[in-house]
């Protein structure tokens, strides 16, 4: 695999980075995923964008965002994924400055910028049309959630926590709230009305969300945006996720119980069907 490195395109058996990357000794830097469908980026600039809010954030300067387009049309060649399904993977730390401080090094430290595409084919049809499992887990992360840092310690052990029990993924609660998933946002339907998590610092404002959001309201469907209660999961019709990688995905089980009698609601499936048309897949 060739993947861009620091302004160069090398095998990635060759792509090396200093140990004493910040990326490495602090988890000091952002990411963005990008899905790719038959070679075509979907939604590149709104991850575009949040990237760019995220260095913002830390205060990481990259003044080449504008060129991830394109850098990722040279990867998808390179890798012979012009045609397929794929993510683009992009990353940049604070660099590798000679020693270990917490404070930020010299200001004219570059940063470590990596960037990689790799196959990634759709779910099989079936988890769209059966659902997945997910479970709930405590939220132990920090309150800087909007950041897609690359600091995702709690989000691995919470996934895992998930696999383990054959789940796809696990739900965050926080006082009772049930937020969004380790790597996707939540979605419920409560009395007909899609009721998602407010932007705020404690989900990430995913592309995908918005653009469900976007979906729902041309398809005349009411709108929430407020807690999904834990105690409320009995009574709620549906819940579902949303997410680069996830798509709009309907939760059949949480915890074990059967969410909306267990199938996936039509509420769901309108919504994939309409993100199917809009991505041209
Ligand atoms: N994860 N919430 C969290 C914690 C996430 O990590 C993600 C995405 C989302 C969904 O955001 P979006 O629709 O912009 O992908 C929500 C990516 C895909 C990942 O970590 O691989």
């Amino acid at each position: 695999m060739v993947v861009y490195l620091n302004g160069e395109y090398v095998p990635s058996r060759d792509a090396r980075v200093p140990v004493t990357d910040r990326g490495f000794l602090f988890a000091d830097g952002v990411y963005e995923v990008v899905r790719i469908y038959g070679g075509v980026p979907f939604l590149m600039e709104p991850h575009l964008e949040r990237f760019r809010s995220g260095l913002s954030a830390l205060g990481i300067r990259w003044r080449d965002v504008d060129d991830i387009p394109e850098i990722t049309g040279r990867l998808l060649r390179e890798n012979g994924l012009e045609a397929s399904d794929a993510t683009v993977y992009m990353q940049i730390t604070r660099g590798a400055p000679a020693r270990r401080t917490h404070a930020f090094p010299a200001a004219d430290t570059p940063p470590t910028v990596y960037i990689a595409a790799q196959e990634h084919p759709r779910h099989p049809a079936g988890r769209f049309e059966d659902g997945v499992a997910a479970v709930t887990v405590s939220d132990t992360r920090w309150t800087r959630c909007d950041i897609k840092s690359v600091s995702l310690l709690p989000n691995v052990l919470a996934n895992q926590h998930a696999h383990e029990r054959g789940a796809f993924e696990a739900l965050f609660v926080r006082d009772g709230v049930i937020l969004e998933g380790s790597h996707s946002n939540l979605f419920g339907v409560r009395d007909g009305a899609l009721i998602t998590y407010p932007v705020c610092n404690y989900i990430l404002p995913g592309i995908t969300r918005a653009l469900v959001l976007e979906l729902a309201r041309e398809l005349g469907l009411p709108v929430r945006e407020g807690p999904i209660r834990e105690e409320w999961v009995e009574d709620l019709e549906e819940l579902f996720l949303s997410g680069t990688t996830t798509e709009v995905m309907p939760i059949a089980t949480l915890d074990g119980r059967p969410v909306g009698g267990g199938r996936p609601g039509a509420v769901a499936r309108r919504l994939q069907e309409a993100y199917c048309r809009r991505a041209g897949i």
